[in-house]
């Protein structure tokens, strides 16, 4: 059954409200408190002297009156004293400035300095609490990438980087090569000879860029393991976990997740529709509720992250900080987000933060209580998830969806080294798609390309630039009907054109050569036709020859009639990003080939989930739904009538 929970800093409350906060916690039905991420100077004031005291007494307090205790290695936050120390540990921007003290994740993954420290306050840590009865959980620092802060280019940066580069390529020939360094004389001699890609004065060559953001993923995935191996000779098994930062790129979040227990991720709906590239018009219409399909994509992304198990270990409460706007959702929105997160299969519910707080930076964000500690919007709404969850029968599993969208992160990384067009946007593309098939019924799941296929029905590559044979023929052996969008194995891993010509070895899928590939400004003409259906061409559009059947073709000035959507049995390729109608018809023309099942009484605004034999539908407009369930159906919370940022939750059958 959903458990709930709440992030707290007793470092920012006097102790005497401690117990108080602690016991109302477990009153108003919370299970989980997450504690300490950005403890560190508190708790080590001065290098080698250690005051536990506090964190002692806090656990006791929390643990006590009943909660279970996430605890946090601090290292989001290291110390004055540290950086007084070592200023080297402190992170470089793109401009080549020292990112300073005053704020936090003021530290380069790359410095083997701080690693040295993180494994010592992570051990200091694990020693103390490793066998606490009431810590249940551990996290590992904090939002990696959040402030940007996955690319560094301080010298140890540099450094780690030549000796990353010496490791993959063994010699230097084969880096020029690899490079294409014989184009504008870029030609190296030693690895010692080569600079992080910054500063230059035109574009780094691709490969470079691509190594570069390849080589600070393995950095961060480094860092993290780094940690969970001095965490696991201490704690045993008591699970640990990274709070992932949906829609970072910057680092591959599957090489993470394959180190820890399990996922968990940060959900702040407003902030991401406000930051989002969607239209005003869009934006204004969802102001309060945000992008209906934009908190599930990353549940679904975080369950495959976290290997089945994933949390939400921060849920905005109302109003944040930090966007560029700061508006409030609409009151109802705590609580149906929550219970989306469960039926996306998530199996825990932090909020951000207990109690608002009165000074520093966050002063804006809200909590469940008010700073005088009156009871907030959120308070209340939790209070009504915790009295449904006692209606609710146990849910099970979340199942494999028919549908899975594949999201690789260095064909992101890719994307960003020769962007081609200003506009091109990966994750938009990634969302399109999602939102199109969730609008149309279909759950759909996010796997990255090692993934099991088995059992998926349908199988969407959106943009899959890396070519990868291996990919290719996993998917042509799976049963999965398949969608390659444009650009799909454009490019070979050394970001060369792949041979013989794009989308190179998925070749083996349909038949056709990308001959010509543009991007186009928004103001482009070109349409699509397909199935009577017309829609615009949205930023990239390819020429390709083929020998399949041709499903739509580009309607313009410039090779008109031309093939835009070809198919044989198996795969469909689009030689063109769509979005809007046309995407929904693409997207409903592969449901139906592929016989995947839809959920049944969709309506504008409505979504409908399953987890296990419980269903659940979550209405993000301002009126009334009516949703008609089958006459079995049985009802435990809501109702057929569902109010404006309502849900019902149900099950056609009763549950065995
Ligand atoms: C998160 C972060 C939290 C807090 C929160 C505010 O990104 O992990 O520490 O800053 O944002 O919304």
């Amino acid at each position: 059954m959903l458990e709930l929970g709440t992030c707290y800093y007793p470092e920012q409350w006097p102790e005497g409200i401690w117990t108080d906060d602690a016991c109302q916690m477990v009153r108003l039905g919370l299970k989980w408190v997450r504690i300490a991420e950005f403890s560190w100077v508190l708790v080590e004031p001065e290098e080698g002297k250690f005051n536990w005291g506090w964190l002692d007494r806090a656990v006791n307090v929390l643990g006590q009156a009943g909660l279970e205790v996430v605890m946090c290695t601090p290292t989001a936050a290291p110390p004055r004293w540290l950086i007084d120390k070592h200023p080297e540990i402190l992170p470089v921007n793109e401009d080549g400035v020292i990112r300073k003290f005053g704020a936090r994740r003021h530290y380069c993954f790359s410095s083997p300095v701080y690693l040295e420290y993180v494994t010592g306050i992570a051990e200091a840590f694990a020693q103390r609490y490793g066998q606490n009865p009431y810590i249940k959980a551990w996290q590992i620092d904090n939002e990696y990438g959040d402030h940007d802060t996955i690319h560094s280019y301080s010298p140890a940066a540099q450094a780690a980087f030549c000796a990353w580069l010496q490791r993959r390529y063994d010699s230097i020939g084969k880096l020029n090569e690899a490079w294409g360094t014989c184009f504008w004389g870029m030609q190296y001699s030693t690895f010692s000879q080569i600079e992080l890609p910054n500063n230059l004065v035109e574009e780094p060559s691709p490969t470079h860029l691509l190594d570069y953001y390849r080589f600070s993923s393995d950095q961060v995935v480094k860092f993290n393991r780094a940690q969970v191996d001095t965490l696991r000779k201490y704690v045993g098994t008591t699970p640990v976990t990274h709070n992932f930062m949906g829609h970072n790129t910057d680092y591959d979040h599957y090489a993470v997740g394959v180190d820890i227990d399990f996922a968990s991720w940060d959900s702040y709906p407003m902030g991401a529709l406000v930051n989002s590239p969607k239209e005003d018009t869009e934006k204004a219409s969802l102001l309060r509720v945000g992008l209906p399909d934009q908190p599930a994509f990353n549940h679904d992304l975080y369950r495959h992250v976290g290997q089945g198990k994933a949390w939400v270990m921060e849920q905005q409460p109302g109003p944040v900080n930090w966007a560029m706007h700061n508006q409030s959702p609409q009151d109802g929105m705590i609580r149906l987000w929550t219970w989306l997160a469960y039926a996306h299969g998530i199996d825990v519910v932090c909020y951000f933060r207990w109690r608002q707080l009165k000074f520093a930076q966050e002063q804006f964000h809200t909590g469940l209580l008010l700073p005088n500690s009156e009871p907030d919007q959120a308070f209340l709404e939790i209070a009504q998830v915790v009295k449904e969850c006692k209606l609710l029968p146990e849910a099970g599993e979340r199942q494999k969806a028919q549908v899975a969208l594949v999201l690789d992160y260095p064909s992101r990384w890719a994307a960003h080294t020769l962007p081609q067009g200003s506009d091109y946007c990966s994750a938009k593309a990634a969302m399109d798609w999602y939102a199109t098939l969730s609008r149309l019924g279909a759950d759909v799941d996010i796997i990255g390309p090692h993934a099991d296929f088995s059992n998926y029905k349908l199988i969407i590559l959106p943009d899959i630039i890396i070519d990868n044979p291996g990919l290719a023929s996993r998917l042509s052996e799976a049963t999965a009907k398949v969608f390659l969008g444009p650009r799909s194995g454009s490019k070979t891993e050394h970001m060369h054109v792949s041979e013989p010509l794009p989308p190179g070895s998925f070749k083996e899928l349909i038949d056709l050569d990308v001959v010509r590939v543009e991007s186009l400004p928004p103001y482009n003409q070109d349409q699509i036709f397909f199935e009577g259906k017309q829609g615009k061409v949205t930023n990239w559009r390819e020429s390709i020859k083929t020998s399949e059947e041709i499903l739509g073709h580009f309607k313009s000035d410039y090779r008109d009639g031309h093939p835009a959507l070809v198919a044989n049995q198996k795969c469909v390729y689009a030689a063109a990003h769509v979005d809007g109608s046309l995407l929904e018809k693409v997207a409903a023309h592969l449901v139906k080939w592929s016989e995947v099942e839809l959920h049944e009484g969709l309506q504008e605004g409505l979504r409908i989930t399953r987890r296990g034999q419980l269903k659940f539908a979550f209405n993000f407009t301002n009126e009334t739904k009516c949703l008609k369930l089958p006459e079995a159906a049985i009802i435990y919370v809501g109702a057929e009538q569902i109010p404006s940022f309502g849900v019902v939750i149900w099950s056609d059958s009763p549950v065995g």
